[in-house]
């Protein structure tokens, strides 16, 4: 049987995944800071062993839309759980997974867009997407993909007390986490790396196209893209 492994894995969209993949007949770990496992712990990260398919999910939110009002401590949080849990794990992942191995990083729409509401969050999403983009050419060379799923509002725990009121006032739709859970494994069978899956209510899930951005221009010579640095 084959082997997944799916952080956060205890709640929401995790919970989901896990049963996604079960569905799948994968034999399914999840990896979740209630059942003792921390993402951002590196140590944590040196005991998983090889699966075929990786799910790096978890993840908490920011803090106040207002910097002065951030603490320390949660802004490292979000850092942590968010960043370092997708780092480590892909550098986990990198030394054990079997090539042929598929990752699958929850980002956010966060990810993609402002969130004046939780700019640390946004911030921590933005480096999951950069993150996914930027090392799928390394990861390709051992044979592994790795995608970012980045869903809009979700209905699971992380979207509760005021937040969730003023969305349902609103009408705005959530999401489902059997939804997301679907995108992910589109993204995870799309044969695609390195590329940011856009899930949103009522629709399919759409491969995020980023704009080309303009080069350096030499006089009125356009130069060409960089060379590879390493
Ligand atoms: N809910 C949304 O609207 C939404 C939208 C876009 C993206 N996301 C992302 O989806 C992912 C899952 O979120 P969710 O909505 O299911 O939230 P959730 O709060 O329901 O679940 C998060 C899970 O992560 C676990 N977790 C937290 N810190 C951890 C750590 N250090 N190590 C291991 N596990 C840890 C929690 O115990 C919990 O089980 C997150 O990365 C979140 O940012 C959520």
């Amino acid at each position: 049987m084959s082997r997944a492994l799916v952080t956060g894995g205890a709640s929401g969209i995790g919970a989901a995944l896990v049963s996604r993949l079960r569905s799948e007949g994968f034999d399914v770990d999840s990896l979740d800071l209630v059942t003792g496992f921390d993402v951002s712990d590196p140590d944590h990260w040196d005991a998983v062993g090889p699966v075929e398919v990786a799910c790096l999910n978890a993840g908490v939110l920011g803090g106040p839309a207002d910097p002065a009002a951030l603490t320390v401590d949660g802004y490292r949080r979000a850092m942590a759980v968010n960043v370092d849990g997708v780092v480590l794990g892909v550098r986990r992942l990198a030394t054990v997974m079997p090539s042929r191995g598929r990752i699958v990083c929850t980002a956010s729409l966060a990810g993609l867009t402002a969130v004046p509401d939780d700019p640390v969050y946004a911030a921590t999403k933005h480096a999951v997407v950069g993150f996914v983009r930027s090392v799928a050419a390394s990861l390709s060379e051992r044979g592994i993909s790795v995608n970012a799923v980045c869903p809009g509002f979700a209905d699971t725990p992380m979207v509760a007390g005021s937040a969730r009121e003023r969305l349902t006032a609103a009408g705005f739709p959530l999401i489902s986490a059997a939804d997301v859970a679907e995108a992910a494994w589109v993204a995870l069978q799309s044969g695609e790396t390195g590329h940011a899956w856009v899930v949103q209510p009522g629709r399919p899930p759409l491969d995020f196209r980023f704009p080309t951005l303009p080069g350096p221009r030499r006089a009125h010579e356009s130069v060409g893209p960089p060379p590879s640095l390493s």
